[in-house]
């Protein structure tokens, strides 16, 4: 299975440096073999949809809600998002369950209307520092794969990449150590296996999520349950970006 390199840029960039950003970023990752998709504001995915041509870089949005239309003040649907070329939609971003309301439920909700529509979730899951120094970060993340996938078909999962990111390690500079990162990932696949099927958890791709830069990328990616990164802060500038994208190759 190719890795998924995905850029999450939070609340960064107006509509025009988005397009100056795929402008630079093009030419610098054109020989990789890597699957790359930029999850940008919603406001930015029309011109970085459009800058994108034809290079193959992969379109994303960081939320969207469940239902179809009506008088949600402030949302954003599943169509509209289809409308401008989005493929990949994070869901339940710990930003979003931490700020934001976002619960396992509402994240079940999501995860459904996206599949339903063709979009390809990116769905976030990762313990804080004190439920890791509680000693119960296993049963935390089986709590919240099991809450996201509540009533989803094993062919529903099977479309889901889970991005593991251990919130200490979110815009930290804090990693968690490849090692740490492949155990908790790997009993990510084990579970999914559990609940499903091993052809289901075979098909689940497993990023790692939380200060990845061009530094640390290629030891984490080398993890055998570990297939790409959604990475922040290091998705901010083209060439930091790049350098992710074509890790190992140095
Ligand atoms: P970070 O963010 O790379 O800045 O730690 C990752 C994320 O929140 O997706």
């Amino acid at each position: 299975m190719a890795n998924l390199i995905a850029g999450n840029w939070k609340m960064n960039k107006t509509a025009k440096e988005a397009a100056e950003f795929v402008r630079e970023l093009k030419p610098l990752i054109k020989d990789s073999t890597e699957e790359v998709a930029l999850c940008v504001p919603f406001t930015c995915l029309e011109s970085v949809g459009r800058e994108m041509g034809d290079s193959g870089i992969k379109l994303g949005a960081q939320d969207m809600f469940w239902l179809d239309k009506g008088a949600y003040t402030g949302e954003i649907s599943a169509e509209m998002l289809l409308d401008l070329g989005v493929e990949y939609v994070i869901i339940g971003h710990s930003e979003r369950r931490k700020l934001f309301g976002d619960t396992d439920e509402t994240v079940n909700n999501k995860l459904k209307a996206a599949i339903r529509h063709g979009l390809k979730p990116i769905l976030c899951v990762g313990e804080s520092l004190e439920t890791r120094q509680a000693g119960i970060t296993r049963e935390f993340i089986k709590g919240q794969i099991r809450g996201a996938f509540e009533d989803l078909k094993e062919e529903e999962v099977a479309e889901i990449t889970i991005a593991y990111e251990p919130i200490w390690a979110i815009g930290t500079g804090l990693t968690a150590t490849p090692e740490q990162a492949g155990e908790t990932t790997g009993i990510i696949k084990r579970f999914t296996e559990t609940l499903y099927n091993k052809s289901v958890a075979d098909k689940v791709r497993v990023l790692y999520g939380g200060s990845m830069n061009a530094s640390n990328a290629e030891a984490l990616l080398q993890q055998k349950t570990i297939s790409g990164g959604l990475i922040g802060g290091a998705s901010l500038k083209p060439v930091d970006f790049a350098a992710i994208v074509n890790h190992g190759k140095n």
